[in-house]
């Protein structure tokens, strides 16, 4: 009896584990590796990162960043309206690089002070001018206006009117674009449609920026590739269809608990709309197989194990994170052996370093899902600001001015997203999430690269230089508390 209430396994987790230094051949430098991964049978990923369905984490600027890279993102639902939902993924699949939709425009009867006060809010120096339908009449750029002297004066005083601009057609490539700005002679480049409606402005320092992103994930038709969440509750189907229709390239079921029957009901209600359907979350291999049997394309995995969850102790339910993704990861296996489909493995919440990221691929994840990793990045959907935290310095108590970024769970008292949580009513939601900041890292350009660049590391120094043969051949092992310890700094710092 005994037996039988326990299972074998121990639940452990990333941190717990150290992979073994094989012989890195001259081929397999970092600059050799590879990190394409698949999030389907069908669907390739450049990078094997995806960004949490939260609030706090993904909108369309994130998405569109990630995208750029060769990762996706996952526009929530949630609490976010299903309006703004497609309207994030419409913007990301509508995002051309080079072309800005999102401008701050002004009116030709606005004082130049006005101007001067955008200017200092939002750090840009050109403004397209606009009358009152949207029709481009015109640009005003820092150039035009001394603002010691001209403040006072009116905004068509100092533009470049229309019929000195060059302009571009809506429409146009990234290429004609390039050419035009040239010949515009000031490295902006007003895009209009043909009743003359603003639709974008091309910047100079943009278009060589749209140049850095070989590796960015794009559909048939060249547009950036996003997923969009769905809940298992069934008035969702019409949001569902929506998000399809404006083009979104996966449906991700979001429930904290995916092993129920509300699941196996949504994946087979979602599969009709054809696109693939991620599902989850689960930790074992008895729910990894049941939601591939209802036809789910790819499981995401992991209960209880998020940066802001406190699921494990109101609940007492989920797994260590390194055992419910190498569980998973075998079912995977053993259910490609079979049937020859490749349903892949997303490891979902816990990565706190690139260490935590590269033991997660080793043990078998085909994708890391993050929400605290992309909740401090510029591009997430909150804004930073400055916040005062105690430190310890030389043994005293001080403070600390640093930048922030708000971050919050899906089950935290700001949030109680009854959707994921498979509850009826807010007031008596139970709280399985937190709320607090992380801290600001600047732009996800800067930042994911360096990350991407030591999880290459790891799989040249443990002479791969794929991500299929860093899983089947690198060797993973448990470490005691102490060793982990060693792993860590014993200096004294400042
Ligand atoms: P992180 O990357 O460690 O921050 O974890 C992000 C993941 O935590 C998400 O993708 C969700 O699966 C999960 N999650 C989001 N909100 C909550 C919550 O309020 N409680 C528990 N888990 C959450």
């Amino acid at each position: 009896m005994e037996n039988e209430k326990f299972t074998s396994e121990l639940s452990s987790t990333f941190r717990e584990y150290i992979l073994l230094p094989r012989c890195t051949r001259r081929d397999q430098g970092i600059a050799q590796v590879d990190l394409s991964t698949r999030l389907t049978h069908d669907l390739k990923l450049n990078i094997p990162f995806m960004s949490a369905a939260m609030e706090a984490v993904t909108g369309d600027r994130l998405a569109i960043a990630l995208a750029q890279h060769g990762g996706m993102a996952v526009i929530p639902a949630g609490n976010v309206p299903a309006q703004d939902q497609l309207d994030m993924i419409r913007a990301v699949k509508r995002f051309k690089a080079g072309f800005v939709e999102k401008v701050i425009t002004v009116s030709d009867d606005m004082p130049i002070q006005k101007v001067i006060d955008l200017e200092r809010q939002h750090g840009y120096s050109t403004f397209p001018v606009v009358d009152k339908k949207g029709r481009l009449v015109g640009l005003l750029t820092e150039k035009k206006y001394n603002p010691w002297q001209d403040a006072e004066l009116l905004v068509k005083e100092r533009m470049l009117p229309l019929d000195k601009l060059v302009v571009g057609r809506h429409g146009m490539s990234l290429g004609e674009a390039n050419k035009l700005i040239f010949e515009s002679g000031i490295g902006v480049l007003p895009v209009v449609d043909e009743k003359g409606m603003l639709r974008s402005v091309v910047f100079f320092s943009d278009i060589r920026r749209a140049h850095e992103f070989p590796a960015g994930v794009v559909d048939a038709q060249k547009r950036l590739r996003v997923a969009g969440a769905i809940s298992t509750h069934p008035e969702d189907q019409e949001r569902a269809r929506n998000l399809v229709e404006a083009g979104a390239d996966v449906l991700v079921v979001d429930a904290s608990d995916g092993f129920s029957e509300y699941m196996q009901d949504t994946i087979k209600r979602l599969k009709k709309l054809g696109v693939p359907v991620v599902a989850g979350n689960v930790v074992d291999q008895a729910g990894f197989d049941y939601l591939v049997e209802q036809g789910a394309d790819a499981i995401k995995v992991g209960i209880g194990s998020g940066s802001i969850c406190t699921t494990r102790r109101v609940k007492a339910i989920g797994r260590g994170q390194a055992t419910a993704v190498h569980q998973c990861a075998l079912a995977r296996d053993r259910h490609f052996q079979k049937t020859g489909k490749y349903v892949p493995v997303i490891s979902d919440g816990g990565l706190e370093s690139s260490g935590d990221m590269s033991v997660a691929l080793a043990l078998g994840a085909d994708v890391l899902m993050m929400g605290k990793y992309f909740a401090g990045f510029e591009e997430s959907p909150t804004t930073s600001f400055l916040k005062r935290l105690p430190v310890m310095f030389s043994g005293q108590l001080a403070e600390v001015e640093v930048t922030v970024k708000p971050y919050w769970g899906e089950a935290s008292p700001r949030a109680k997203n009854v959707k994921r949580y498979q509850q009826d009513d807010p007031r008596s939601f139970v709280i399985e999430g937190e709320e607090g900041y992380v801290l600001y890292k600047g732009s996800l350009h800067k930042g994911l690269p360096r990350e991407l660049m030591a999880i290459k590391g790891t799989l040249s120094s443990c002479g791969c230089s794929n991500l299929d043969s860093f899983y089947k051949e690198v060797q993973v092992e448990r470490q005691t508390v102490e060793s982990v310890r060693e792993g860590g700094t014993s200096i004294f710092r400042a």
